[in-house]
């Protein structure tokens, strides 16, 4: 029986909702929408439900950023979830999605404070929380096939096939599926090694914003659930992690 592709995403990740039975609940595939966020609460989405989009034209990305339109070459997907400890999210998905690409890729890959995922300093993989009411939606944008960039990414984006990754997007959504559903059930220590093996950020010199104050220095140590300790020229400080944002990163 001949079947579009987006059928064959629906019945294979049926199969995922079928064996995973905790956190994935439902998965619901739409083949366009500007934001799977939006999508996700337009449809009344509830905890354990996935919005996964064939194409997403104009997601959006932390900071009052823009995620650039898939197309037919980026997994973007939302998962609905009870809402919690912005950190402890924060550091599941951004240790899930990790684990994701580094079965696809086959190589480790990095985490830059709070959770994006980069290879050389390039951004694979970006996650997007947004937290209202008594729900989570929890964004996870995958550069999987792309091998051009708009001039404005040609430095810092990277896709699983510039890589030398098989760039098969439903494997992918599969392997972020079941990932991200392990770490979510996985404890605080075990998660914060996680992290911390992968943790792209200390070392680097960074600007950084906690409430209306700016902070400058050497990132020296991460921990996701506490805060980042920074050396700055009058001292070490250090910053809390759930009300601090990275400005600006240099070299490392
Ligand atoms: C970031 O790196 O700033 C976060 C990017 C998050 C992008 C994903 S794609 C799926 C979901 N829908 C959106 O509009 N954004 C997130």
């Amino acid at each position: 029986m001949y079947m579009i592709p987006l059928d064959q995403w629906k019945e294979r990740l049926d199969a995922v909702v079928a064996s995973d039975g905790e956190v994935i609940r439902r998965v619901i595939v739409i083949r366009e929408t500007a934001s799977t966020q939006d999508a996700a609460r337009r449809l009344g989405a509830q905890p354990g439900d996935v919005v996964v989009a064939w194409r997403q034209t104009a997601g959006r990305g932390r900071l009052g950023r823009r995620w650039a339109d898939t197309r037919e070459d980026g997994v973007a997907l939302s998962i609905v979830l009870p809402c919690g400890p912005p950190e402890r999210l924060a550091l599941a998905f951004a240790v899930g999605v990790a684990g994701a690409v580094e079965r696809l890729l086959d190589r480790p890959v990095g985490i830059k404070w709070p959770n994006d995922i980069v290879v050389e300093r390039r951004k694979l993989a970006g996650i997007l929380i947004e937290q209202s009411g008594a729900l989570a939606v929890a964004g996870i944008g995958l550069n999987v096939s792309q091998t051009t960039w708009p001039k404005e990414l040609a430095e810092v984006a990277v896709s699983l096939a510039q890589l030398g990754a098989p760039d098969d997007r439903l494997d992918a959504i599969v392997a972020v599926l079941e990932s991200v559903s392990t770490a979510l059930r996985q404890p605080d220590d075990v998660l914060v090694e996680a992290f911390t093996e992968r943790d792209a950020l200390s070392g680097a010199e960074a600007t950084l914003r906690n409430g209306r104050e700016t902070v400058h220095g050497t990132v020296l140590r991460i921990d996701p659930l506490e805060g980042l300790w920074v050396r700055t020229d009058s001292g070490e400080v250090r910053l809390p992690a759930a009300t601090t944002t990275i400005l600006a990163q240099s070299s490392r």
